[in-house]
């Protein structure tokens, strides 16, 4: 069971996760914020869900997580200026969180694979999925979704990473409020970032990101490139070298080789 008095003592937020929602089981938790009906408008509002019956991973992907195991959650950001790309920082911003609570609680050392992966020892131990809605040319709400491997320690099915979790890892069972409330306090710093000192998103990011200056390719459906990853450039995108000609790539899967 998830401790709900537990978490709240080691919450140290203004508002994310002030207005906390915790299920049983849901369909997916970024659907439970993104759904019009559920009138959830609160910015920072966060569901967390010991289950999900359609978890869903980047491209039309399944998230996988076992009941009570590990900690699948979504935090609305509402109402925020998201202009001028700033939507691409939250993504970073997201994975960052992650990457940091991770390495201040169990001294691992984390990997961050563009666009946002967080890799222990190469495995996959969390993976984000951003979602928005807009009315006409503006964002409205943003939905930050987060899966980490917790304490689950056995995973079934083909995966393109191979998943690991930090009890794995560490070979110690989680406390999973602890775990929940380092992120959110991490990430509602963070998120004052973006407008005071963007390049310090980047720059932490990057700092975890062991491909550049690798050969790499990019699959995107049926397209492959290979280059360089040469940097992430100021928006988020990558760029990828190839010859004496650099190539701005806005999504797909990248792999060393
Ligand atoms: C990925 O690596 O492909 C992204 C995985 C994102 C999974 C999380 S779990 C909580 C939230 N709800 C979802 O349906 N997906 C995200």
């Amino acid at each position: 069971m998830f401790d709900l008095e537990f978490f709240d003592i080691k919450l140290d937020t203004e508002i994310i996760g002030r207005n906390f929602i915790y299920a049983e089981e849901v369909d997916s938790t970024n659907s439970v914020l993104l759904n019009k009906s559920n009138k959830f408008n609160d910015d920072g509002t966060v569901v967390l869900s010991e289950k999900q019956l359609q978890g869903r991973g980047r491209k039309d992907r399944v998230w996988y997580s076992n009941k009570e195991m590990n900690l699948t959650f979504s935090i609305l950001l509402n109402d925020r200026d998201f202009s001028g790309g700033k939507i691409n920082l939250v993504n970073f911003a997201s994975s960052l969180a992650v990457a940091m609570a991770i390495e201040n609680l169990y001294q691992l050392k984390i990997e961050l694979k563009w666009p946002n992966d967080v890799l222990i020892n190469s495995k996959k131990t969390a993976g984000i999925l951003i979602e928005s809605t807009s009315a006409g040319k503006k964002i409205e709400k943003v939905v930050t979704g987060i899966g980490i491997n917790v304490n689950q320690t056995s995973f079934q099915g083909i995966y393109k990473i191979p998943p690991t979790s930090i009890k794995s890892e560490t070979g110690s069972l989680v406390e999973r409020e602890v775990l929940l409330a380092e992120v959110l306090n991490i990430f509602e710093e963070i998120l004052h970032w973006i407008d005071n000192r963007p390049g310090e998103i980047l720059k932490d990011w990057k700092a975890r990101c062991r491909m550049i200056g690798e050969k790499i390719s990019v699959t995107e459906g049926e397209n492959v490139k290979y280059g360089i990853f040469d940097d992430i450039d100021d928006e988020g995108f990558l760029i990828l070298k190839t010859g004496r000609r650099l190539e701005k790539i806005y999504f797909g899967d990248v792999s060393i080789g």
